[in-house]
């Protein structure tokens, strides 16, 4: 094992999804972020993207850990983990306070943000993030960074996201039973909207659609901040139940056969296209229209497009997603995918495929690597934000990360969460 060069450090990005758990090592220095090593095991200790089983998970963990640190050469110790699920929700939050000295500082912000945070939640629910929409100082509002601004009184508008406790502990638990230890547990659409978009498609207003395997997570960006997050409860596991059932083949057969031959828009398929069709319990194969698999993949896929417009509309945002929708996932590989979230959404749609990495891109170049390579530079994000706090005096220092650390949800809500076992 070598150590990282110095003026580097390495971040570890665990995504736990419901059908594989992704580690993604990536080394962090002034030139941005380098992929070292990845591991991808399938794991089955998820349902609908919360933890189910422990044990399976955990077991999981370990070898897609073992075989990223092998690949990169590093010992992992730490890691951002992600969680989701449909126990996350978002609501709308405003904090205030007096700007201490004549221009707003980071210390500033760490306190204005806090005070958004001061909301009550239910007992068995913590908040995660709280993802600044705006700052209004004195009476200007929309602004983004109000660092060195003058003024006398901040005000910011914030999304707060929440989960339930139990949850978030889960994932906390399998990882440190893998000897690891949790920087943080970040929102996992967040991660992969972070991976998969530009500056751009943040500043005009976007909609990412991430399709895995159990859940499809949605996240609005509107003048460039986040807006909405939800999480619709259906994913490509789904999928692969419907063309079990209805062409009557093994699970194993029917995500065979959805992956290689399956479409999201029947329109796309010829009629005289055919498949092979494995019987299940010694029943012989059949051969049947291909375009009798994508009759049962359609249905189930417009049906998730329909409540991401649905939910797009709910927030009167719609008009406001100007740059279109991206769409990222696993279940975004199947051909007509696109095509069909255009029509159902009125948009113009993209794949989301991972960027703003180098080294062994080729290893995390897939949309369901968009989750695990989002949580690396979220943790390097992480790093440059505590680096400029290295640049503060030790006495700001000292009282930003007074108020910081629970608002940053790091050791202050771990140990809490450890404390709660
Ligand atoms: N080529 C393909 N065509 C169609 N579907 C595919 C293809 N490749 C992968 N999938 C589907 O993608 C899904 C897995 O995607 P992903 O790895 O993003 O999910 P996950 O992160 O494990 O789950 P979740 O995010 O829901 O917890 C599975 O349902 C799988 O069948
Ligand atoms: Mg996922």
């Amino acid at each position: 094992m070598r150590t990282p060069e110095s003026g580097s450090e390495i971040v570890v990005g665990l995504d736990l999804g419901t059908t594989k758990v992704s580690a993604v090592v990536g080394e962090v220095d002034a030139d941005g972020i380098t992929i070292l090593g990845v591991g991808n095991v399938p794991c089955r200790g998820l349902r609908k993207g919360v933890v189910s089983n422990i044990e399976w998970t955990v077991r999981s963990i370990r070898e897609a850990i073992d075989a990223a640190q092998t690949m990169a050469g590093v010992e992992i110790s730490t890691v951002y983990a992600g969680v989701a699920g449909s126990h996350i929700r978002a609501h709308s939050s405003d904090g205030v306070c007096a700007i201490a000295g004549r221009e707003v500082t980071r210390t500033d912000l760490d306190r204005v943000l806090e005070g958004a945070r001061a909301i009550p939640v239910d007992a068995d629910r913590m908040i995660l993030h709280a993802l600044p929409r705006e700052y209004v100082v004195d009476n200007q509002d929309g602004i983004r960074d109000p660092i060195g601004m003058s003024g006398v009184r901040l005000q910011v508008r914030v999304n707060l996201v929440t989960a339930a406790t139990s949850c978030v502990q889960n994932v906390v638990r399998c990882v440190e039973r893998c000897g690891l230890h949790v920087a943080e547990v970040v929102l996992e659409p967040l991660a992969s909207a972070d991976a998969v978009l530009s500056d751009d498609e943040k500043e005009i207003g976007v909609a990412v659609i991430d399709i895995g395997g159990g859940t499809t997570d949605l996240l609005l960006y509107a003048d460039g901040g986040i807006v909405h997050t939800s999480v619709i409860p259906a994913g490509g596991n789904n999928i692969t139940n419907d063309v079990a059932a209805g062409l009557r083949t093994p699970m194993a057969e029917a995500e065979r056969l959805k992956r290689n031959y399956g479409c999201a828009l029947g329109r796309m398929i010829a009629d005289d296209e055919e498949i092979e069709v494995p019987g299940v319990g010694g029943h012989a194969p059949r051969r049947v229209a291909r375009r009798l698999l994508s009759d049962i993949i359609e249905p189930r896929v417009e049906e998730i497009f329909a409540e991401a417009r649905r939910r797009i509309e709910e927030t009167g945002l719609l008009e406001q997603v100007s740059s279109g929708c991206v769409l990222t996932g696993g279940a975004v590989l199947m051909e007509g995918m696109a095509e069909c979230a255009e029509e159902i959404l009125g948009m113009p749609v993209r794949m989301g495929f991972p960027i703003g990495v180098k080294g062994i891109v080729q290893l995390v170049q897939g949309p369901q690597y968009a989750t695990a390579v989002g949580l690396v530079r979220y943790g390097a994000s992480q790093l440059s934000d505590a680096a400029q706090r290295s640049h503060l005096p030790q006495q700001m220092r000292a009282a930003v990360e007074d108020t910081a650390a629970p608002a940053q949800g790091k050791s202050g809500f771990l140990n809490w969460l450890r404390a709660a076992f």
